[in-house]
């Protein structure tokens, strides 16, 4: 702690952390917030969060374990809890793959004309889970039965999740991206709420964070808001303290972190992407989802089909994304990322990327104080 420059916010006081910055808990299989990653960021002095949402309940426990061997600091775990599944079948990948191919066959048959095409050939996700009300329920127990201090609720209601997890001490953050939901997220008990804006990577509202931070601080206070979404150095966390947030979650700045696991190509596609090639759309989880515009997204807009809804647009995906790993045409797989991949041009180790979050946040607070003479 000695010799590190002071950032402080209340955000520090709660959640015992050094720096008001928290790494966005990511799903992507693991591979966007592994244990390296998230120990780092937790060692730099902000708060690491495991994106477990999608992983078995006994691979989030592991995740967790890793991770702690690596850090004994505050870390956390994002879950998505499922809301409105459109589905009455027992979700099962196999079950699911069967009722898209009877009751919207045109799907399929999509994504296996685009794998023809790139030469690729199919292979199926063996794991047989899909998102599921028992899989949550067994994923929740996990993160609560381990050493973990922050629940956060990536979507859906932690409403029942709340009164458990205050029992152990954990502080329980809800993500939004709206202030009706943030009233919402607090009613359910949250102790802090991450606003969401437009401009975010993976699942996003329609609200920028201009105007949707200051919104939901007035709608929630005095509970305080973190900012999310088109940050990724200081000037970005200034401008999200000044709109009244006491923090903020970033996810796609740590994307290009050595220690990330996603895909290298993915990772190169943030560094020389441009913002307007991460664009939102459906095709992914059948939710809006903001990711890089490759030839396959593309292919699916030009294809007059319209987006099937949770969990089923997810198990194509999910398929399509399993072909073209072990094809290794990983240009072609889902890459969800933000607006703010437009600024990012290379990889650094994860505690570089905090180091100058902090430095670069201290000088542009300082930086703003020259420039504006407030007499
Ligand atoms: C690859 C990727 C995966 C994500 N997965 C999740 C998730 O599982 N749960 C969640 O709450 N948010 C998820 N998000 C959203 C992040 O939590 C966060 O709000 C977002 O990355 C912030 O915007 P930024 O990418 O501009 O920093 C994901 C974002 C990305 C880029």
């Amino acid at each position: 702690m000695s010799g590190r420059p002071k950032l402080h916010t209340r955000l520090c006081d709660m959640l015992e952390i050094d720096y008001p910055i928290m790494l966005a808990g990511m799903g992507s299989m693991g591979k966007a917030t592994p244990p390296a990653l998230v120990a780092a960021v937790s060692n730099s002095g902000g708060m690491g969060v495991i994106g477990g949402a999608g992983l078995e309940p006994e691979t989030i426990r592991q995740k967790i374990r890793e991770t702690r061997k690596l850090t004994d600091k505050p870390i956390g775990v994002d879950l998505l809890l499922p809301v409105n599944l459109d589905t009455n079948a027992e979700p099962t990948r196999t079950t699911l793959r069967q009722q898209i191919e009877r009751d919207y066959p045109k799907h399929y048959a999509f994504m296996r004309e685009q794998l023809e095409k790139h030469g690729i050939a199919e292979v199926q996700v063996a794991s047989e889970t899909v998102v599921s009300v028992d899989q949550t329920r067994a994923q929740v127990e996990v993160v609560l039965e381990e050493d973990v201090q922050v629940f956060a609720a990536g979507l859906g209601d932690p409403s029942w999740i709340v009164p458990m997890a205050h029992e152990k001490g954990m502080t329980v953050v809800g993500l939004v991206g709206s202030p009706r939901n943030a009233e919402r997220q607090v009613a359910a008990g949250c102790d802090i709420v991450v606003a969401q804006g437009y401009e975010a990577g993976g699942h996003t509202g329609k609200i920028a964070n201009f105007p949707l931070i200051p919104q939901v601080v007035d709608a929630v206070s005095p509970i305080p808001v973190v900012a999310a979404g088109g940050m990724a150095d200081g000037r970005g966390i200034t401008a999200a303290l000044s709109l009244g947030a006491i923090g903020v979650w970033l996810g796609t700045a740590f994307l290009v972190a050595e220690e990330g696991e996603t895909h290298e190509e993915n990772k190169q596609q943030i560094i020389d992407g441009h913002s307007q090639q991460f664009d939102p759309q459906r095709w992914y989880s059948g939710k809006p989802s903001r990711l890089f515009g490759n030839d396959y997204i593309k292919a699916w807009e030009a294809s007059g089909l319209q987006p099937l809804p949770m969990p089923y647009q997810r198990v194509i995906t999910d398929d399509f994304n399993a072909s073209v790993a072990a094809a290794d045409k990983l240009e072609l797989h889902m890459n969800p990322a933000g607006q703010i991949a437009g600024m990012i041009t290379e990889h650094k180790p994860a505690k570089q990327i905090m180091e100058e979050l902090v430095s670069g946040t201290i000088a542009t607070l300082e930086g703003v104080r020259d420039t504006v003479d407030v007499g």
